[in-house]
């Protein structure tokens, strides 16, 4: 049994943002949980990387959705039902909300305490706000559980995404890989 072709692929670029944003999440949720394991005097150094990291998904995400609006999805595959797409609809919707949510509370972090990011030690970016420790308070306290939601949502989605190839065997994940046909 073969898995049908796509119809239609997701352009170069989409693809290009889908999987950088995913491959850069991954890299960034993981040196995040083992931050407190790194040794005292590499912390400073990690925690750079963690943040210029953040700026740059914030940066794809903002270059994805502007690239999204100008350019077209290709249409839902007819074997898709309308209930099934909608759903799919409200995931995306709320994956957006939340890449642009975890990067942007992080910022807002060091940017309300005065913090400013020094991006990849190559030059230091505007904070924008002024200092404002409460509210640079909130974004401590909602930044990881915002991130947490991200990947509770990511894992149904990638697990509907593995729904579609292995059971649906339809062309759902095809269209959206590197190299996948049109
Ligand atoms: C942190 C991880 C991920 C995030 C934030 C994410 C985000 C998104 C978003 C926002 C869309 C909607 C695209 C649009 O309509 O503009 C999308 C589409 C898609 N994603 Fe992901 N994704 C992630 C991981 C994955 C993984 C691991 C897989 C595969 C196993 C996957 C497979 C797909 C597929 C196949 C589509 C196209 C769905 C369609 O044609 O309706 N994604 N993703």
């Amino acid at each position: 049994m073969t898995i049908r072709p796509a119809s239609t692929d997701w352009n170069a670029l989409a693809k290009f943002f889908h999987w950088s944003i995913v491959v850069l999440l991954l890299v960034q949720g993981i040196v995040a949980l083992l931050m407190d394991g790194f040794p005292r005097e590499m912390r400073s150094t990690v925690m750079m990387l963690h943040k210029s990291t953040g700026v740059l998904i914030l940066l794809l995400a903002i270059a994805r959705v502007a690239w999204r609006l100008l350019s077209k999805a290709p249409p839902a595959l007819p074997e898709v039902s309308a209930a099934n797409r909608l759903l799919a609809h409200l995931g995306h919707l709320a994956l957006y909300l939340l890449l642009f949510a975890v990067p942007l509370s992080g910022f807002l972090m060091s940017a309300y305490g005065g913090r400013a990011v020094d991006f990849y030690g190559l030059f230091t970016l505007p904070t924008f706000v002024a200092t404002n420790e409460s509210l640079g308070e909130v974004m401590h306290q909602i930044h990881e559980p915002l991130f947490f939601a991200l990947v509770l949502l990511a894992s149904a989605h990638m697990a509907a995404a593995l729904y579609h190839h292995f059971v649906k065997r339809d062309a759902t994940l095809t269209r959206m890989l590197p190299g996948g046909r049109c």
